[in-house]
C-alpha cells in the first residue's frame, strides 16, 4: 500500500477516535475504512449504559459504509488507547463478510504501525462463500 495513503488512514482513524463515546470503559477506539473507490469511512466506538448494545469502532465504520452503498474495501486502520489495538473477534468476522484480503493497519501513530491481512487475523474463516457453495449444491 502507498505510504501516503496509509498515513492518511491513520490520521483519519485518530480523528475518529476523538469522537469515541466511552463513559464506561474510557477506552477510545477509532477506525478508518478505505473503500475500493478511494472513499474513506470512519467510525468510533459507542457504548451503552445497557452494555451489550456497545458497538466497536470497526463495526461503526462498516455499518456506515455499507449503509451508504460501499461493499468493497481495501484496508481498515484501527487506533486505540493501547499502543497497538487489534480488532476484536466480532469485528474480524464482520469485516470478513466483505473481504478476506483486507489489509488491517494497526497503528499507534503515523510513523508506528503494522499491517496484517484479515486472513492472518482470522484464519480458516467462515464466510459468505460457504453458504453460497451450499446453495449451489442444492441446485
Ligand atoms: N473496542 C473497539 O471499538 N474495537 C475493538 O476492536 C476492541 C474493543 C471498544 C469496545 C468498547 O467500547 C471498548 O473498546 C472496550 O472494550
Amino acid at each position: 500500500m502507498d505510504k501516503l495513503l496509509i498515513k492518511k488512514l491513520i490520521k483519519k482513524a485518530l480523528e475518529a477516535k476523538k469522537m469515541a463515546y466511552v463513559p464506561y470503559s474510557n477506552f477510545h477506539v477509532g477506525a478508518a475504512l478505505l473503500a475500493n473507490d478511494g472513499t474513506i469511512i470512519t467510525g468510533c466506538n459507542i457504548e451503552s449504559a445497557s452494555y451489550t448494545p456497545t458497538i466497536c469502532a470497526e463495526r461503526t465504520a462498516i455499518s456506515k459504509a455499507v449503509s451508504e452503498g460501499y461493499k468493497e474495501f481495501v484496508a481498515i486502520c484501527v487506533v486505540g488507547d493501547n499502543p497497538k489495538t487489534f480488532p476484536c473477534g466480532v469485528c474480524r468476522q464482520t469485516l470478513r463478510e466483505f473481504s478476506k484480503d483486507l489489509d488491517v493497519i494497526i497503528a499507534n501513530d503515523e510513523n508506528d504501525y503494522d499491517i496484517y491481512t484479515l486472513n492472518e487475523l482470522l484464519p480458516h474463516s467462515f464466510g459468505p462463500e460457504d453458504l453460497l457453495e451450499k446453495e449451489d449444491l442444492n441446485d
